[in-house]
């Protein structure tokens, strides 16, 4: 599979283009399309133009600017925590945690989920502690690995993705936080998929889980429901400090300044406007009443986010082509959890039309019927 077949030459939005085509576009992780609202392009631009792309030196320098302090201080309010963390990525953001926790001596073996992304696997594998992992979403293995691999008095950090990229299933996190209690540990949950969009205040997987607890520690992204780009860390005030001095964010440049204001304005949005978290399950639930009637089955899965795979990779090739023949993009995708021979991916925005979802129920019930 060429790597790089399709290209936007627009913004990503319900409607982009791709490789000089328009195509109605259900794909990706805009979930409100704030990449492209003006707002956010606009204070990404006023910020380029007063301070430049980047500050050529790291935040302990002086790479530290106002738009810095503002979107930390943004972010702890959003996700109300005592302090917050800004970093050049969401990948980053789980190096940096975890290492964090580990220099707060919190726990002596990670546990992680197998289907965890690939930077929490890289970031606990920086730490250097022995790793375990359990079956994916599983509490009963998490429970006999725990039990069979910690010595007396050892502590776990248990690892997960909070809302599971393909497939849109949350982690049982109230069950993990129980565990972490019962052996003194804690737990790390990389939260980039669930921020924004999940729980009543956008804050993500923990808040729709009902929990809020010192064992508890997340890092996210700005750079799918926030419009904008960027790892973020909300948490206790002595855990963002030991951020803040650890390698990641020491060693490198202070981020580019379009992306922190851009994150600025995107969270002011969300928080601003929970409508259009309101508009987005309604669009999901319209989405997948119309995929049920054509016989795609989305489980009890509520998210914006419908995978499936019918039949191998050469049906799955003929009915993305399909799709496309009729100017609708959906995903054909690879990635973690999705198995070897990929899924198809659906994905619903806020600002997509009923209009525009019936189009794509329609054409791709068509398609599936001519070719079964
Ligand atoms: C589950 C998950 N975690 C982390 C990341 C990385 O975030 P970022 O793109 O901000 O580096 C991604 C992908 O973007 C992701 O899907």
């Amino acid at each position: 599979m060429l790597l790089y077949k399709y290209i936007s030459e627009s913004a990503t939005g319900t409607e982009t283009l791709i490789n000089g085509k328009k195509y109605l576009y259900f794909a990706g992780t805009g979930y409100f399309q704030l990449n492209s609202h003006p707002e956010v392009v606009r204070a990404a631009s006023e910020a380029t133009l007063k301070f430049g792309i980047a500050s050529a030196t790291s935040r302990t320098i002086s790479g530290t600017t106002p738009l810095l302090l503002e979107i930390e201080s943004k972010a702890s309010e959003f996700f109300d925590t005592e302090d917050a963390a800004y970093l050049p990525s969401g990948y980053l953001s789980n190096i940096a945690g975890l290492k964090a926790l580990s220099d707060m001596d919190l726990f002596d073996v990670i546990f992680i989920d197998e289907g965890s992304h690939y930077c929490l696997t890289e970031g606990a594998m920086t730490v250097g502690k022995p790793i375990v992992s359990f079956k994916n979403r599983s509490i009963d293995d998490l429970k006999i690995k725990l039990e069979a691999s910690l010595s007396s008095g050892q502590r776990p950090l248990i690892a997960s993705d909070g809302m599971f990229p393909i497939w849109a299933k949350s982690a049982p996190l109230k069950a993990y936080l129980n565990l972490a209690e019962q052996y003194d540990g804690v737990i790390w949950i990389d939260d980039a998929h669930g921020v924004g969009i999940l729980g009543e205040n956008g804050r993500g997987s923990y808040e729709q889980a009902g929990l809020k607890s010192d064992r508890l520690y997340m890092g996210a992204t700005l750079s799918k429901a926030f419009g904008a780009y960027g790892g973020i860390i909300p948490g206790n005030s002595e855990f963002i400090s030991k951020i803040r001095s650890g390698s990641v964010m020491t060693g490198s440049n202070s981020p580019m300044h379009a992306a922190v204001a851009a994150g600025i304005k995107g969270m002011e949005l969300v928080k601003s406007n929970p409508q259009m978290r309101e508009k987005l399950w309604e669009n999901a639930h319209y989405l997948k009443e119309g995929l049920n009637a054509i016989g795609i089955n989305t489980d009890d899965n509520t998210r914006p986010i419908v995978a499936f795979a019918p039949g191998d990779v050469k049906s799955m090739t003929n009915i993305h082509q399909a799709l496309m023949d009729e100017g609708v993009f959906i995903q054909f995708v690879k990635y973690r959890g999705s198995g070897d021979n990929g899924v198809l991916r659906i994905v619903v925005f806020s600002t997509h039309t009923k209009v525009q979802i019936d189009y794509l129920i329609n054409k791709l019930g068509a398609i599936l019927s001519a070719l079964s």
